[in-house]
C-alpha cells in the first residue's frame, strides 16, 4: 500500500472527539481521510516565526501523523491574507468586487508555495502518492516537479471554480492554471465548478480536451473530474449518539421553551449569505406576525480570517443586523435571533442539529457545504427537521430533496421558512430519507476511495487503498 502524503495550508487534528473551533470542511474531511491510511499531513502550523528555518514539526495525534512549518509575518500576511484570502477565495466565490491584485500577494503566494515545496520534499518516499488541497497551494505541484518530484500527484480544489469571465480579471491568470497542469489529477466537488475549469483550459490556455474527459498537456494526460465530498457518516452519527450530544440536545430544547427552533453553523464568512439569511427571517417575522414569538434561530458563526478587512465588515455588518432585527421583534421574554460567536465540539453540534426543526444553510456561493449533511446525518428519522438548503450550495446537486432556495431572494427564503414550518410529518420522512441515503452512500471514505484510484491512475487503478 503506497502511503498519502497530504498537503494543505493548515494542518487541524481535532483532540478527541472534536474540539470546537472555526474548522472548515477540509479539516473535518482530511482527518477522516487520514485517519484510515497510512501516511503525513503536512502544512503550516498556524504560528508565526521570525525568520523562516524550514524546521519541521512532527506529532502523532489521534492516530494521524503530522508535519508542520512556522511562516514568517511576511509570509502569513501576503501569502494566507493576502492572495489566498483576498484575492482567490473572493473571486472563486464570485466575488470581483472583494478581490484585491497586489503584486506583493503573489510574490508572496509564490515564496510561500515554495517554502512549502521545499520542506516537504524530504518526507516523501519514491511510491508515496501526494495530495495536494485546496486554493492555497495551486502551484505547489510544478514546484514539487521542478524539484525533481515523479511521484503521481493530485489536487483537490474545496472551493468552487470561478466562471471564464470572472478568472481572467486575475493577472497572470494563465500562469496559475498552467501550474496547476503539472498534477496528475484535478478533483472539484462539483460538475458545475469543473465543467467552468474545462471551459478555461479549452478556450484561454488552447489545450484539448479528449473524449473521456481528461486534458492533454504537451502529450501527458490529466484527469480533471468531480469528487463531491462527503462526512464521516459513521463517526458523525456516533457522536450524534453520544451522551454529550444528548446533554446538548436537551439544553438547548429546554431553552426554546416548546417555541420551534432554526439552526445555522458557518463560519464567519461572506460567502455563506449570514446577513440575507437574517433578513430572511426578519421578513418571515413581519410578514406572519402571529408565528413570529413561535421561532427561533439560532446562529453560530465563529469568527475567521479576522486580519481580513472585508471579514471584520461582514462581523460588524451582521452584528448590526441582529441588533435590528432582535429590536424591532422580541419581547420581554423572546429574543428571535441566538446569535453565538464561538465554536463548538462536533457532538455538541450533532445534538444542536437533532433539536432543530429547520437547518438553514444559505450559502450565497460554496464549493460543497458539510454541514447541511451533518444536519440531515443528526436527524432523528421518525421526526426528522427539514433542510432548508441554497440552489448555490456544491451540496445543492446531491441533496436534491432538500428545500431548495435562492438565498439572494428574502422572500422566497421567508416562504419557505413557513412552508418547512407547515410540513407534514409524512413528507419530512420521505424527504429526510432520500437525504439520508445519499449522505450515507456518498461518505467521506468513498470521497478518498475515488480521488486516491484516480491517483494511482486508471492502469493499477481500483482498490489502491487498504
Ligand atoms: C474553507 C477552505 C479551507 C479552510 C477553511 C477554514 O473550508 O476551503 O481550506 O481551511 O475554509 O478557513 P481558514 O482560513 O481558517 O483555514
Amino acid at each position: 500500500m503506497s502511503r498519502l502524503i497530504v498537503i494543505s495550508n493548515r494542518v487541524s487534528v481535532p483532540k478527541a472527539a472534536g474540539a470546537a473551533g472555526a474548522q472548515g470542511g477540509l479539516a473535518v474531511a482530511l482527518n477522516s481521510a487520514l485517519r484510515e491510511h497510512r501516511g503525513i499531513w503536512f502544512g503550516w502550523s498556524g504560528q508565526e516565526t521570525e525568520e523562516f528555518t524550514g524546521h519541521l514539526n512532527m506529532q502523532r495525534i489521534e492516530g494521524v501523523t503530522t508535519a508542520t512549518i512556522d511562516l514568517e509575518p511576511q509570509d502569513i500576511d501576503e501569502y494566507y491574507n493576502g492572495y489566498a484570502n483576498r484575492t482567490l477565495w473572493p473571486l472563486f466565490h464570485y466575488r470581483i468586487d472583494l478581490t484585491e491584485y497586489d503584486r506583493n500577494f503573489g510574490e508572496g503566494y509564490e515564496r510561500v508555495n515554495a517554502r512549502f515545496a521545499d520542506s516537504v520534499l524530504p518526507l516523501i518516499e519514491p511510491d508515496d502518492l501526494v495530495w495536494v488541497h485546496d486554493y492555497h497551494l495551486l502551484p505547489l505541484g510544478s514546484m514539487l516537479r521542478q524539484k525533481g518530484v515523479k511521484n503521481r500527484t493530485g489536487l483537490f480544489l474545496h472551493t468552487p471554480w470561478p466562471p471564464t469571465r470572472l478568472l481572467v480579471s486575475l493577472p497572470f491568470h494563465e500562469r496559475l492554471v498552467s501550474s496547476m497542469l503539472e498534477y496528475d489529477v484535478i478533483g472539484f466537488q462539483t460538475q458545475e465548478w469543473l465543467e467552468s475549469f474545462i471551459h478555461y483550459v479549452s478556450k484561454e490556455l488552447g489545450l484539448p480536451i479528449t473524449e473521456d474527459g481528461t486534458i492533454d498537456y504537451g502529450g501527458r494526460r490529466i484527469i480533471a473530474r468531480a469528487f463531491p465530498i462527503g462526512i464521516d457518516f459513521a463517526e458523525f452519527v456516533e457522536g450524534a449518539n453520544s451522551a454529550e450530544a444528548r446533554e446538548a440536545h436537551d439544553r438547548l430544547k429546554a431553552s426554546v421553551r416548546g417555541r420551534k427552533l432554526m439552526i445555522g453553523v458557518d463560519r464567519l464568512d461572506y460567502s455563506k449569505g449570514l446577513g440575507e439569511r437574517f433578513e430572511s427571517f426578519g421578513r418571515f417575522l413581519t410578514d406572519n406576525p402571529g408565528q413570529a414569538g413561535d421561532v427561533v434561530l439560532l446562529q453560530i458563526a465563529p469568527p475567521s480570517r479576522g486580519d481580513v478587512a472585508s471579514y471584520q465588515q461582514i462581523r460588524e455588518d451582521l452584528e448590526r443586523k441582529t441588533g435590528h432585527i432582535n429590536g424591532a421583534h422580541a419581547d420581554v421574554a423572546f429574543v428571535p435571533i441566538r446569535y453565538v460567536n464561538r465554536g463548538y465540539p462536533r457532538s455538541h453540534l450533532a445534538g444542536f442539529y437533532r433539536a432543530a426543526d429547520i437547518g438553514l444553510v444559505t450559502p450565497l456561493r460554496d464549493g460543497m457545504n458539510l454541514v447541511a449533511k451533518e444536519f440531515v446525518a443528526a436527524q432523528d428519522p421518525e421526526d426528522p427537521g427539514v433542510l432548508i438548503l441554497s440552489q448555490f450550495a456544491g451540496a445543492a446537486l446531491q441533496l436534491a430533496d432538500a428545500l431548495l432556495v435562492n438565498p439572494h431572494s428574502t422572500e422566497h427564503v421567508s416562504e419557505t421558512i413557513k412552508r418547512a414550518l407547515e410540513m407534514p410529518l409524512a413528507e419530512r420522512r420521505q424527504r429526510h430519507e432520500k437525504l439520508l441515503a445519499s449522505v450515507c452512500d456518498e461518505d467521506v471514505q468513498h470521497w478518498r476511495e475515488e480521488f486516491v484510484a484516480a491517483l494511482f491512475g486508471q492502469a493499477e487503478g481500483g482498490g489502491a487503498d487498504d
